[in-house]
């Protein structure tokens, strides 16, 4: 393992540890409201806090973009090509009501380009990893996207909008349309999770708009060295700037584009 991406996974556990404890105590857990049903508690800091601590020992030039505290860290010089890009627990709003579906996400972006990925679900102790170049894992053991043709047989994640009304009226028709061409849809609640799914063959194919670049980096990462495709609805490559994914094994992902672009 590379031996960056092997303090991504350090991290990670560590941040995973912080959040399994935390549940024993859920009604204590300090709670604020970013915006309508967008939450952060303590845990989530604590879990962030831990992983940069750590990112930080081994590599302290290296710059951070966290969900928590923003871009901090980073020098001039070629250390500054480094960004860590951490959701330190991916499922706020499930963790809180002891919905046992979470996970932390991290990816590592050099010069630009994602090169290392890590998404760790504390509750099933899965650790699933990505490098640029080295293929997709869970648990070490290799990884693929499925090889489903048809979206009558397949099974979809999404997430369903919940800052932006706007997206609302747009989902709905695209929502529509995939519960009844599919096999399947879910709505797990954590959108990094969903990524590693997909990429594990889980799940055919995974859609959903407005999401932020911690919650996508290391998954969409994952998904690529799976075997399978990423970009927007829309049919653009800018999912990591919009936030606006679609992510499928290559047979699925021109048939899920064609039904949902019209609606995007
Ligand atoms: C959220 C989860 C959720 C997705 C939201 C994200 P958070 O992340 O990934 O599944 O639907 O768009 O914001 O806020 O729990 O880290
Ligand atoms: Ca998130
Ligand atoms: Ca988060």
């Amino acid at each position: 393992m590379h031996p960056m991406l092997n303090i991504a996974v350090r991290a990670a556990r560590r941040a995973g540890d912080i959040i399994v404890r935390s549940l024993d105590r859920l009604d204590d857990v300090k709670i604020e409201t970013k915006a309508g049903n967008d939450f952060v508690s303590e845990v989530d800091r604590d879990a962030e806090n831990a992983i940069i601590q750590t990112i930080r020992r081994s590599y302290p030039d290296h710059a951070f973009l966290a969900e928590e505290s923003g871009h901090t860290g980073g020098k001039d010089g070629e250390a500054a090509e480094y960004e860590w890009i951490i959701d330190p627990l991916d499922g706020t709003t499930n963790f809180l009501h002891g919905f046992p579906v979470f996970a932390v996400s991290i990816a590592l972006r050099v010069k630009g380009r994602i090169e290392h990925g890590v998404i760790y679900d504390p509750m099933r102790q899965e650790l699933f990893t990505a490098s640029r170049g080295g293929g997709a894992m869970l648990d070490g053991k290799r990884i693929r996207v499925t090889q489903c043709r048809e979206l009558g047989k397949s099974l979809i994640g999404t997430g369903f909008p919940f800052r932006d009304t706007d997206n609302v009226d747009k989902y709905l028709p695209m929502f529509r349309e995939m519960v009844v061409k599919t096999r399947g849809v879910r709505r797990p609640g954590a959108a990094a999770l969903d990524l590693a799914y997909v990429a594990a063959g889980r799940l055919d194919g995974f859609f959903e708009m407005g999401l932020s670049i911690w919650d996508i980096a290391a998954g969409c990462l994952l998904i690529q060295e799976a075997g399978g495709l990423v970009g927007t609805i829309k049919g653009g490559t800018d999912h990591l700037e919009t936030g606006n994914v679609l992510a499928a094994n290559p047979k699925l992902f021109a048939q899920m584009a064609k039904t949902l672009k019209p609606h995007a």
